[in-house]
């Protein structure tokens, strides 16, 4: 993305001064942040999304004051019987997830955020309410850009400690709201927020178009999932290598136990020794991220491309270049490179050609040609069928 477009999209700062400055640290209001932002899809188009089974979507309702919420896939009934004009005894939103996984635009949207690493983004989600609704006050554990599309909201920020939330509510809401701030954001208009600050965002119509708000939201494994997820990592390592922990246990030195049925001390203090042999190193650590970060969500599913063959394959990418499929996502560290959970390590001219692919999530025709090698042919080919990558015309 071009220099300036970068600074237009932070107000103004440089990215290095936004992540000294602000991420994970404060909001920033940034307004005007994408001149001209007219959003990515219409409010029929959203809910044509939330009709679909592999859609996440949800309404969340208040109804004279009390929270409902309820998970899609919807269907015209269920739209059909929210009120069509504002009321302030019935507020409603409709959320959808990743709606970059389905829509090209929303994927290009996101790779402006750039500035953050892939491994810590999380998808886009867009959200429509008319006057009036929204999700209520909350805090969420992670860092988000609330971009405005159509209509208007209101951003209220609070800097209390108290996060105590209402009991029973099908959602996280905050019991007591203190608004410290608040600004009312119009197309274009750009918020961001770090984890854990209190926020309520409310749509505003103005008499003019109902609020459609874009939620740029990036992911913080909690440190227990990835310890939980490591260790599952190292089993899989541990049983696949036949080299690692050889040996049985031993006790040619037992002494007669006065109980038969006692763990005794030196029994625990071999095993401890044993374990305390299991090992790992930064590049285990790597190898373990790039393969969990890069995993698809269980619901994610890939749509297999129709068979060509691998001298079809080559001539149609060496006449349209590739780009990632809108669901897949690809990371690297060093040399190896990790496309949907899947490992591949490469060297000399094809590293560089895949970070490009990576960080761009495209690669030009005139790069393949310029760089691409026999194995990585193959290896692209085995990734095409199976619906990770796509031809660039076909997009
Ligand atoms: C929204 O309703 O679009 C905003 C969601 C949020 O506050 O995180
Ligand atoms: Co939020």
């Amino acid at each position: 993305m071009a220099k300036n477009q970068v600074l237009q999209l932070l107000g103004g700062i440089t990215p290095q001064q936004f992540l000294a400055e602000y991420w994970q640290k404060k909001p920033l209001l940034i307004k005007n942040a994408i001149p001209d932002f007219e959003g990515l899809l219409s409010p029929d188009e959203l809910a044509g999304l939330a009709c679909e089974d592999e859609v996440q979507s949800r309404i969340v309702e208040q109804i004279n004051g009390t929270w409902h919420a309820n998970h899609g896939p919807f269907n015209e009934q269920d739209f059909a019987r929210l009120p069509e004009q504002p009321d302030p005894d019935h507020r409603w939103t409709l959320l959808v997830q990743s709606v970059n996984h389905f829509i090209p635009e929303a994927s290009a949207l996101l790779q402006q955020f750039n500035f953050i690493p892939h491994a810590r983004l999380d998808d886009l989600m867009v959200s429509y309410a008319p006057d009036g609704g929204g999700v209520g006050p909350h805090f969420d554990s992670y860092d988000v850009f609330l971009l405005q599309g159509q209509g208007k909201r209101l951003w209220r920020i609070s800097e209390q400690t108290d996060l105590s939330l209402i009991a029973d509510a099908p959602l996280r809401i905050l019991k007591n709201f203190d608004t410290a701030q608040e600004w009312l954001l119009s197309a274009g208009d750009m918020l961001y927020l770090p984890p854990h600050l209190a926020h309520w965002g409310i749509a505003v119509s103005d008499g003019g178009d109902d609020c459609m708000t874009y939620s740029i939201g990036f992911r913080a494994p909690k440190h227990k999932e990835l310890a939980s997820e490591f260790l599952a990592y190292m089993q899989d390592k541990l049983l696949q290598d036949d080299t690692a922990l050889p040996g049985i246990y031993q006790d040619a030195d037992l002494p007669l136990q006065t109980h038969a049925a006692e763990i005794s001390t030196a029994m625990v203090s071999k095993v401890a020794t044993t374990l305390n042999n299991i090992q790992w190193s930064e590049h285990d650590v790597a190898d373990f991220l790039g393969s969990y970060l890069s995993d698809p969500k269980p619901d994610i599913l890939f749509a297999a491309n129709k068979k060509i063959s691998l001298s079809q394959f080559n001539k149609k990418i060496l006449q349209s270049g590739i780009v990632l499929d809108l669901k897949s996502q690809m990371l690297f560290s060093a040399q190896m490179f990790y496309l949907n959970g899947e490992a591949l390590k490469l060297d000399g001219a094809q590293v560089e050609l895949m970070q490009q692919l990576a960080d761009e999530r495209q690669l030009s025709a005139e790069a393949l040609a310029r760089r691409i090698d026999q194995a990585l042919l193959e290896k692209l080919h085995v990734w095409y069928s199976a619906g990770y990558i796509q031809l660039m015309d076909d997009e």
